[in-house]
């Protein structure tokens, strides 16, 4: 059979409150433009985040009944424990309420004034607890990485050379190495395998730490698996151990893949440094047996990581997006190639060319998204990456729209949906005009600035 479908039948559904334009255009006004100030109630397709809005799996609502809420030596913990080093073989694992607890903790054991940290692309939250602890974040992804059209099948890739010669230079200012699996800011796009080893190698040369971000660890075996030699017939976990074997540590979110509602871990093979984050933990989320997570969340993020590396549904998942990418490339939407792990990116640079970055594209792009269809994505460019630590503000890289999406919860027809939208916003993007900020907190700004139309 050549339909990929579903690997799954629903059992519970959560209905849809079905809008129209001029209520959108009104909802939206009312937000000040920005769609982070929507009410999900006026979203008809959500495709803000693929981070915790993923659906849970019978077996995994089962587990949550199982969940032991003891303050210290729960057996959830254990369960936890033995389905992360199944797959992450770390001596340390210590559960975290999200993935952003995992870096900041990370960061007050290795951040500070005068360090800098390279990666392939750091995510905003990372980059933001680098730069929070004084140090300085550093991307050194390939330059395939930032052209939304080259066809390199793994765009997430550390430039080995740039690295190379950026540890040299800095030397004893660089407290560790890390790498972002999939690279989220970067459209989504994977790491080989080869290049996760080279960077371990580069990373124990100048005898630094190697840790990665491995939020989005199965989408990127699944590509490893899909596009690198010798990897085809090798199954999902293989690949995946073989990645974190490298590896002196991880951060990561278990809101991505680990089909989490909520949680996240950091490990760490170095027992002083455990020690130190064992103690940062306890201030700052909970006992090293819970974290800052409920018993029950431990046990569905145990049975979550057993799912998610499940061929079928990382089949369903990639294909989606790769279908959703032809239709749009087809109709001439600039679109980032090759379609990413959990997302569809737009290149809004590519398809307004004449607007001012500084006038947001990819930000009216997505309000014209939602106005049309409900759909609520999230810009990915100069209003997230614009504003410098100095206080001036240049254009970002990239001018991206993300449609980011769930885990196991939307179908087919919401792909086909999505599909015809751009049909009607294709007509309309030449019309568009951008937006002015009129008010913004000092930090992060994208999450509560507001908007007016220019
Ligand atoms: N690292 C990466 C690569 C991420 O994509 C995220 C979150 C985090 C770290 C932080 O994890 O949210 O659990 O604290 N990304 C979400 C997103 C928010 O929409 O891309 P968190």
């Amino acid at each position: 059979m050549k339909t990929i479908i579903e690997p799954f039948r629903i059992k519970s559904v959560e209905p849809i409150r079905l809008t129209t334009r001029a209520e959108r255009e009104e909802k939206l006004a009312a937000a000040h433009y920005n769609l982070f100030a929507l009410k999900s109630d006026d979203v008809l397709i959500d495709l803000l985040t693929d981070s915790g809005t993923g659906a849970m799996s019978a077996k995994q609502w089962a587990a949550v009944m199982q969940g032991d809420e003891s303050y210290a030596g729960s057996p959830s913990f254990e369960r936890f424990k033995t389905a992360v080093q199944n797959l992450m073989p770390f001596k340390h694992i210590i559960p975290t309420h999200q993935g952003r607890a995992a870096e900041a903790i990370l960061m007050a054991l290795i951040g500070g004034p005068g360090r800098t940290i390279p990666s392939n692309t750091h995510f905003d939250t990372t980059r933001g607890n680098i730069e929070a602890s004084g140090a300085e974040a550093v991307d050194l992804n390939i330059a395939e990485g930032r052209d939304s059209q080259s066809l390199h099948p793994f765009k997430g890739n550390m430039d080995l050379e740039a690295l190379d010669a950026f540890l040299a230079d800095k030397g004893d200012a660089v407290p560790a190495v890390m790498i972002t699996i999939t690279n989220n800011a970067g459209g989504g796009q994977p790491v080989s395998l080869e290049n996760i080893r080279a960077t371990a190698d580069l990373a124990r040369k100048h005898g630094k730490p190697f840790i990665i971000d491995g939020c989005r660890f199965a989408e990127n075996a699944w590509f490893i698996k899909q596009r690198e030699s010798g990897q085809a017939d090798r199954s999902i976990p293989d690949i995946v151990r073989d990645c974190f074997a490298c590896a002196d540590g991880m951060t990561m979110s278990a809101k991505k893949d680990a089909f989490g509602n909520i949680g996240g871990w950091l490990a760490l093979n170095d027992d002083d440094w455990a020690d130190e984050a064992r103690v940062k933990l306890i201030q700052t989320e909970g006992f090293p047996t819970y974290g800052g997570l409920a018993g029950r969340d431990l046990d569905a993020l145990a049975v979550g990581l057993t799912e998610i590396v499940d061929e079928h549904y990382l089949q369903y998942r990639i294909r989606t997006n790769e279908y959703i990418v032809e239709r749009l490339d087809a109709m001439g939407v600039p679109v980032v190639k090759p379609a990413g792990g959990h997302a569809v990116f737009i290149d809004a640079k590519t398809w307004l060319p004449d607007m001012d970055p500084l006038d947001y594209p990819a930000h009216a792009i997505a309000c014209k998204l939602y106005e049309i269809a409900g759909i609520r994505s999230c810009e990915i460019g100069s209003v997230m990456f614009g504003r410098q630590t100095d206080g001036s503000e240049k254009p970002a890289a990239m001018e991206l729209v993300r449609l980011a999406f769930p885990r196991r919860t939307y179908t087919q027809s919401h792909a086909d949906y999505i599909v015809e939208a751009f049909e009607l916003l294709k007509e309309d993007v030449h019309r568009l005009r951008g937006f002015a900020i009129s008010w913004e907190p000092k930090q992060m700004r994208h999450f509560t600035c507001r908007f007016t139309p220019k």
